[in-house]
């Protein structure tokens, strides 16, 4: 079993182990004192996974209750944030009592969401069961659900007790959802490893997936621990990510989020290079490993309609908007833009 500690405000542990699922009831329990649980789940996850769950737990003696939501990113709203809040509510749910986020990244951020403002904040701990899940968003306590007006708009920062990882949990996750994770680990690799980059590059598909969810924990770590609440470093987590919003929110969430940081990527690549930031090699790289995994590098829409998504981003504070643009595979760096130019910058990278 490998620890990763997150020494964050409130330190946890993320158990990374094959097979850890199966164990689940064993290391939830210490976290479960008082012997009830609600597990909140997806529908397709909920048929894999969550009977398992309510006997390991069961097992131990902790009686659970279960939320239940449609699979995919359009439950990751404020209706079902509210209906889940309700839930806990009805089924009595105490600050003793422990939340368990049984799934994707969109069951991990709603989930954690509502343990962050239910009663002022209960225990949560996650369990991922998707790549982008185990690599990124189950680890650092960034909660949201998405509003009309574009995505991850009402959250808050809110660290889970502990995060159990199974990278088993992956033999049932189609290889489209496969793809999603292998864009936030294209990121890492961009932004502070080239070795992980040029692993991918060389394996492809057979990456080595513990070792590789590890060195993506670990460096997300590092970076949560030196700036938490993402008033610095941490924004670089977020390459891609600016574009990749917009995208998605365009598209209605058609496109999924591991898709849009894809195309979010190789475009800031490319205008970093017309703007003399970086090498073309650098954009061209990034592309040929998206295609590997069969990851998109183009959109169909416009610089002024992503442009336009952009404006009601969080990144943008006033009249600037916090970039992140690489330097090299391996290096990445924040770029601070004044929104009127942002649109020729992002333009030139779309020509
Ligand atoms: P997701 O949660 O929608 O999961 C993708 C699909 O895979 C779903 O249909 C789900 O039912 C299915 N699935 C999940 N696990 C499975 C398994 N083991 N076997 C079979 N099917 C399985 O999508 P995602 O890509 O995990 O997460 C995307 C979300 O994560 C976005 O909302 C994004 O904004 C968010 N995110 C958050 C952070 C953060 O730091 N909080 C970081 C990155 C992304
Ligand atoms: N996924 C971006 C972050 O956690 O900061």
């Amino acid at each position: 079993m490998k620890k990763i500690h997150v020494a964050a405000e409130k330190p946890y542990d993320v158990l990374l182990e094959a097979g850890s699922f199966g164990a689940a009831g064993k290391y939830i329990q210490p976290y479960c004192k008082n012997g009830y649980a609600a597990i909140v789940t997806d529908d397709t996850v909920d048929g894999f996974y969550g009977g398992m769950l309510e006997e390991a737990l069961s097992r131990e003696g902790i009686r659970t209750v279960k939320f239940v939501i449609p699979h995919g990113e359009s439950s990751k709203n404020a209706e079902t944030y509210v209906t889940l809040l309700e839930f806990l509510a009805e089924n009595r749910l105490t600050r003793q009592d422990l939340m368990i986020a049984l799934g994707g990244g969109v069951v991990g951020d709603l989930a954690g969401f509502a343990a962050a403002t239910f009663l002022r904040g209960i225990p949560y701990m996650q369990i991922p069961t998707t790549l982008l899940a185990m690599v990124d968003s189950s680890v650092g306590g960034k909660t949201a659900i998405d509003l009309r007006a574009g995505k991850n708009l009402a959250g808050a920062f809110y660290q889970p007790a502990a995060v159990i990882c199974d990278p088993d949990l992956l033999h049932t996750l189609p290889e489209a959802y496969q793809a999603d994770g292998v864009a936030e680990v294209i990121k890492y690799g961009v932004l502070g490893s080239a070795s992980l980059f040029t692993h991918l590059q060389e394996k492809g598909t057979a990456f080595d997936r513990t070792a590789v969810i590890g060195e993506c924990i670990a460096m997300k770590s590092d970076i949560v621990q030196r700036d938490e609440r993402d008033i610095g470093v941490r924004q670089l987590l977020n390459f891609g990510h600016t574009i990749g919003h917009a995208i998605e929110k365009n598209s209605r969430y058609a496109v999924s989020h591991g898709r849009a940081v894809a195309i979010g990527m190789v475009l800031m690549a490319k205008s970093a290079a017309r703007a003399g930031l970086c090498g073309e090699e650098v954009a061209t790289e990034i592309a040929e490993v998206c295609r590997i995994f069969g990851l998109p590098t183009a959109t169909e829409y416009t610089a002024e309609s992503l442009y336009d998504a952009m404006l009601s981003d969080k990144k943008r504070t006033g009249d600037t908007v916090t970039l992140v643009v690489p330097e090299t595979i391996g290096k990445c760096r924040l770029h601070p833009i004044s929104v009127p130019g942002l649109l020729p910058f992002l333009k030139q990278g779309m020509e």
